[in-house]
């Protein structure tokens, strides 16, 4: 396709897994990362990195050098580090998103997709939808919203097609690194063999495979739409309680699963609804949650063998 892709975030758990998609599909990829959760060894030898900082405006502009398009993963990801650190989550969720579409701006980049969250949403009931309005409850949730409002901005106001990609609940290769429900349970199970659900285990989530992401970004990158928000998920809901079943089920030894306290404050039920990324993007996902988890799981247990 010859397109030319700046990934910020890279190295990360989204990062490694698009810029494998992105180089099979035949892209032209550079990295930008600082590399603060992302690892080396998830990517590939001879892929371009800049190992810089989104708040530091010249490696930006070293970075976007010669790019047709910008993929923006590179954040504060977490609820709880927004709540520890809120200045820290506003400087890089949202300054360093402007840094990278005033980027777009300046060197006339024509294509940013940004990577959001159901977080902006807060306080509404599932399923999240794209038209509901965003009721924030966390840091996280409230420069994640701020982000996706500059990319409607630079699209209004400058005609950057920006494409603002709500993730649902992710799972796959390469979040060996992350604290998720799905990662975290794996870490357990081949580290100990056990692993333990927070509460009742009735709370639901949508839980979508990291490849299916990968395939709506590439398609958000080639399409000409701009100044829209698409929900990314299955539109199905799953307790954690029939991920554990589904975790024991999937990997053939025994498992133990035990139950600890609730998490305050954890959100009851959470899905989204996809009818509008099928319809604008002609997309939906492919990846069963047993396919995904056994896929996962088996990239887990090479990890840890090799490290
Ligand atoms: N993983 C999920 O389930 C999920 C769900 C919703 C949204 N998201 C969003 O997807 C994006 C990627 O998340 P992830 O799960 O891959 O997280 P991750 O922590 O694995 O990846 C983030 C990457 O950004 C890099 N980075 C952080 N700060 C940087 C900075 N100042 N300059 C340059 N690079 C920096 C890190 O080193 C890392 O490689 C984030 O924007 C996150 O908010 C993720």
């Amino acid at each position: 396709m010859g397109l030319h892709v700046l990934v910020t975030g890279g190295a990360g758990f989204v990062g490694a897994n698009v810029v494998s998609a992105l180089l099979d599909a035949g892209f032209d990829v550079r990295i930008l990362d600082n590399f603060s959760t992302g690892q080396r060894d998830y990517l590939p030898k001879d892929v371009m990195i800049i190992r810089g900082d989104i708040l530091n405006k010249s490696d930006v502009e070293t970075a976007v050098s010669n790019i047709d398009a910008i993929v923006h993963l590179a954040a504060q990801t977490g609820v709880i580090g927004s709540i520890e650190d809120p200045y820290h989550d506003c400087q890089l969720n949202i300054v360093g998103t402007l840094n990278l579409l005033e980027a777009c701006r300046i060197h006339n980049i024509k294509k940013f997709v940004y990577a959001s969250s159901n977080a902006p949403l807060g306080k509404q009931s599932p399923p999240a939808t794209e038209d509901k309005a965003p009721l924030p409850i966390s840091p996280y949730g409230a420069s994640k919203l701020a982000g996706e409002g500059y990319c409607l901005a630079y699209h209004g106001s400058w005609g950057v097609n920006t494409v603002v990609l709500r993730f649902a609940n992710l799972y796959g290769p390469f979040s060996i690194h992350k604290n998720s429900v799905v990662a975290q349970f794996l870490k357990d199970i081949v580290e100990r063999g056990e692993i333990t659900i927070d509460g009742d285990g009735e709370q639901t989530r949508d839980f979508i495979y990291v490849k299916d992401l990968c395939d709506v970004i590439i398609k958000a990158l080639t399409s000409d739409i701009g100044g829209e928000i698409f929900q990314i998920a299955t539109g199905k809901e799953t307790s954690i309680q029939e991920l554990a079943q589904m975790i024991q089920h999937t990997i053939s030894s025994p498992i133990s699963i035990k139950q600890g306290p609730g998490r305050q404050g954890d959100i009851r039920k959470n899905y989204s609804a996809i009818s509008k990324v099928k319809r604008e993007l002609n997309w939906e996902p492919q990846v069963s949650l047993e396919e995904g988890l056994r896929a996962t799981y088996s990239w887990f247990t090479k990890w840890q063998q090799s490290h």
